[in-house]
């Protein structure tokens, strides 16, 4: 295991990724953690993160009392990346000056050392371009440690004691802005830490299995929501490999669903993956409580409410039909949901486990008191559409843009129920998603889909004055859904599709193009 203590840089998860793409386990949890949880975890290498502190500013936070002593006894390699690397020359009796040469962005370093545990393929006088960012710097080695590279500004860029396993790189070489850096990386873990290549998504797979089969034993029953979203689709695929159908699933239909969805997802979850499943046609239901919202919150909470409802009545009916309670519940949590809700380090607040307020079920009843299973909870997405793979779910399935909980919900703005908005919406979504896979950029699209406006304008359509309605195309790249930019599409491929769309769906009459980012906006319009 490869564990990374996060000091708050925000290129930390980009560290375990980068690790995990060259087959090693590697795990990211605070830099303030207890020394007994990483005992715990008993790692080969440990890697500190960058971080925004200075080690001279109040509340720097720091790895835990006893953690010098700890890595020494049991031979643990120790890599520092920038604030780590300060931290490992403060904590062992060197000096860091607060910024006289600050750095920041792209620089030249300079191999100073022949064989040495970071640049060891290197020669002296090598140079490689690199990404910086950071405002103190080391004047002082601690005893035993040589300087093994500088910056073009004469800097301390790379350091080593390989007697006491200590390393540092003053730069990321994590992103992609230090073209050599995963170079760097791969020759430290493998030829210096001895770190094996055998982490892969088949031995994921077979572990997770195991544990499920063993937590839920040979008499328990399972439940999970289904959304038809990649997470919960893959969670319940491996759990179902594991225990068969004693899982049972529920997809609802809640009237929010894009064209067909009901159809394709349901076709996917019954013939591609032989899922047991329930599907409730929920649309009534969900439609009369929503008619007259217009508030984007009152929306998403009504929502919620109903699923729980919903959600609650399948496992009351389940358990009349087996004759005991269902005991766990599966959610397709991912790992990025568990670490971005691990408050920074320093911030003084618990490192307890919440579950996205975004998340697609909306929330869960209480007194449910069902015991979970997440068995995606350390995976990256990525990671989740191999496995995906190896499950043998279809692949154009994995590659599914992401779709809000709440549906086209936060797609009509205002009543969902206006006139006939949500089946306009439809058409209208069809269309743009079809032309956009039919062009081949479906899969360089983070997320696509169209809004309806509740507005009215004027056109005129064969001879005739229209008063009809407006509706706005969104397409981002993103990586996260965090922050996101429009995409670029060609002028042709935009007046192709609004020109489709204003002739095929009745009451359309104009299509505008949003082109704004995330910030300001955010990527759904409610
Ligand atoms: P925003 O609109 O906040 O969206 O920029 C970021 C990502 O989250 C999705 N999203 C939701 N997903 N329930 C969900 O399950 C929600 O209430 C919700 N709101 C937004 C959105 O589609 C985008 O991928």
């Amino acid at each position: 295991l490869v564990l990374i203590l996060d000091f708050g840089s925000q290129y930390t998860h980009l560290i375990t990724r980068r690790i995990r793409k060259l087959s090693i386990f590697s795990l990211c949890i605070s830099g303030t953690s207890p020394l007994k949880s990483i005992k715990e975890l008993n790692p080969r290498v440990i890697i500190l993160s960058g971080g925004p502190h200075s080690v001279h500013s109040d509340g720097a936070p720091s790895f835990p009392d006893g953690f010098i002593e700890y890595v020494e006894s049991n031979n643990v390699f120790v890599l520092g990346i920038c604030y780590g690397l300060q931290l490992i020359v403060q904590k062992l009796g060197g000096e860091v000056r607060v910024g006289e040469k600050q750095e920041y962005g792209r620089m030249e370093i300079v191999v100073e050392k022949e064989d040495c545990g970071l640049f060891g393929l290197k020669k002296v006088g090598d140079r490689q371009c690199v990404w910086m960012s950071h405002g103190d710097e080391v004047v002082n080695l601690p005893n035993g440690f040589s300087v093994v590279a500088r910056s073009q500004q004469g800097s301390v860029a790379g350091i080593e004691n390989p007697i006491r396993r200590f390393y540092g790189l003053q730069y990321h070489p994590e992103v992609t802005h230090s073209p050599e850096g995963m170079e760097t990386l791969q020759h430290f873990l493998f030829n210096v830490c001895g770190i094996t290549a055998d982490w892969n998504m088949e031995d994921v797979l077979e572990e997770e299995i195991k544990v499920i089969k063993e937590l839920v034993g040979s008499e328990d029953h399972v439940i999970c929501a289904l959304s038809g979203g990649v997470d919960s689709t893959v969670a319940a695929t491996l759990v179902h490999k594991a225990i068969g159908d004693r899982l049972h699933c529920i997809f609802v239909d809640n009237g929010l669903l894009r064209f067909k969805e009901q159809e394709r997802v349901m076709g996917t979850f019954e013939k591609d993956l032989h899922l047991p499943i329930t599907c409730v046609d929920a649309t009534e239901q969900f439609l009369s409580k929503l008619k007259g919202v217009i508030d984007p919150e009152t929306k998403r909470k009504i929502i919620g409410k109903e699923f729980i409802c919903i959600f609650d009545e399948f496992a009351q009916d389940l358990e009349k039909k087996l004759g005991k309670k269902p005991i766990f519940l599966v959610q397709g949590t991912l790992y990025p949901d568990v670490i971005e809700s691990c408050p920074p380090p320093g911030s003084g607040k618990s490192h307890s486990h919440t579950i996205k307020s975004h998340h697609n079920v909306g929330g869960l009843p209480k007194d449910m008191k069902l015991k979970l299973i997440e068995p995606l909870k350390l995976l990256f997405k990525d990671e989740v559409r191999e496995l995906g793979k190896i499950l043998n779910v279809p692949v154009g399935f994995l590659k599914r843009h992401p779709f809000p909980g709440p549906g086209l919900a936060v797609r009509v703005l205002g009543d969902v129920t206006q006139g006939n908005a949500l089946e306009i919406l439809r058409q209208v979504d069809e269309i743009f998603i079809q032309s956009i896979k039919d062009a081949g950029l479906y899969d360089s699209i983070w997320q696509a889909f169209a809004v309806f406006l509740p507005i009215r304008s004027v056109g005129v359509q064969g001879d005739q004055r229209t008063h009809s309605h407006v509706v706005a195309l969104r397409a981002v790249t993103s990586q996260d859904g965090m922050t996101a930019d429009w995409y670029y599409f060609e002028h042709k491929f935009l007046d192709d599709v609004a020109r489709k769309i204003c002739n095929s769906v009745r009451g359309v009459n104009r299509v505008v193009q949003d082109i704004t980012s995330k910030p300001p906006s955010t990527i759904e319009w409610e």
